[in-house]
């Protein structure tokens, strides 16, 4: 049975409050009843977690793998969604001919980052802050393109203005797609294909893409014309993106920032589970005290322990 089609039967069963139920019994705490009655979702993925593998300490299952199983690699109606494979396409760029997205970013990590046009004072400023994250991104082994429908020419030469106005302390070293004829914007989204047949308007919104290794598309931002984005949220998304693509934990609200002040039973707090990160709800208590024996559950008025917290030094141990 595909891993789908499990997740979707313990859907089934879960509602009936049946197997699932019993699965999440055996996987998370003694409260599980209630998580099960409570939350068909938590219970699906248990019962998915014991149907796809028997998970051992060397084995257990990373976050891209768990959060990915809930998504479908395919589009059933042509709109690009979390877990596609992203389309691949041949483009000029102003570092030349791409023959094939898909063989330019191969095996890596890859940002696709599309502006509206060319001579307007906010994309200005979003390549420049970009160009100013390449090194930190090229150091995670993470690729960037950046797309508009402006042909190859206009950025070459719009990139002068993008290099002066960030006082030349810049070099902008990833590739600039042209897609004048909008199909790369068009398959992905970022224009309606109903709106293409006018060659001017409309623009391309401001999108992101985080593409995986695998070509899998997890994570992207849409903005309109009028805000500009944040690099730095860009760079977060990237790191807390490859931490679960290795690791069984999912990054929490404002992660590294996080619980930078934590109360402890004892009535004290702490300012040790700053920057921590939870282990995946697919995590057996076993496999989480084996692996991360300091991991800290905190308490909530449900008695459910699924807020189980680990310091980033022992997930980077690990
Ligand atoms: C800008 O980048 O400033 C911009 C782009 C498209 C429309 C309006 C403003």
């Amino acid at each position: 049975m595909s891993p789908i089609a499990a997740l979707r039967r313990s859907f089934v069963s879960a509602a009936r409050g049946n197997v699932a139920a019993r699965g999440v019994m055996k996987t998370l705490s003694p409260k599980a009843p209630v998580v099960a009655a409570v939350n068909p979702l938590l219970s699906s993925l248990s019962t998915f977690r014991s149907l796809s593998s028997s998970s051992t300490m060397d084995t257990m299952e990373t976050g891209t793998k768990m959060y990915m199983s809930l998504y479908p690699e395919g589009s059933t109606d042509g709109s690009l969604r979390l877990g596609n494979i992203v389309p691949d396409f041949s483009a000029d760029t102003t570092h030349g001919p791409m023959e094939s997205f898909h063989e330019w970013k191969k095996g890596k990590w890859a940002i696709l980052f599309s502006h509206p046009a060319d001579f307007t004072p906010v994309c200005t400023t979003e390549i420049g802050r970009l160009a100013m994250k390449y090194d930190e991104l090229k150091a995670m082994d993470c690729l960037v393109a950046t797309l508009s429908v402006d042909p190859v020419k206009s950025h070459t030469e719009w990139l002068r203005d993008v290099v002066a106005h960030c006082e030349n302390q810049i070099k902008v070293e990833f590739p600039i797609i042209g897609d004048a004829d909008r199909s790369i914007s068009t398959a992905y989204g970022m224009i309606d294909p109903g709106t293409s047949g006018d060659q001017q308007l409309p623009l391309t919104i401001r999108a992101v893409f985080i593409i995986n290794p695998e070509n899998k598309l997890m994570l992207s931002l849409n903005y309109p014309a009028c805000v500009g984005r944040n690099t730095d949220e860009i760079v977060r998304c990237v790191k807390a993106l490859q931490l679960s693509y290795e690791k069984s934990i999912a990054t929490p609200a404002n992660w590294p920032e996080n619980h930078a002040d934590l109360p402890l039973k004892d009535g004290s707090r702490t300012d040790e589970f700053k920057g921590s990160v939870f282990l995946l709800p697919t995590v057996s208590p076993e496999e989480a005290k084996a692996n991360y024996p300091d991991y800290h559950t905190c308490e909530v008025p449900s008695g459910i322990e699924y807020l189980r917290l680990v310091k980033s030094e022992d997930v980077e141990k690990k």
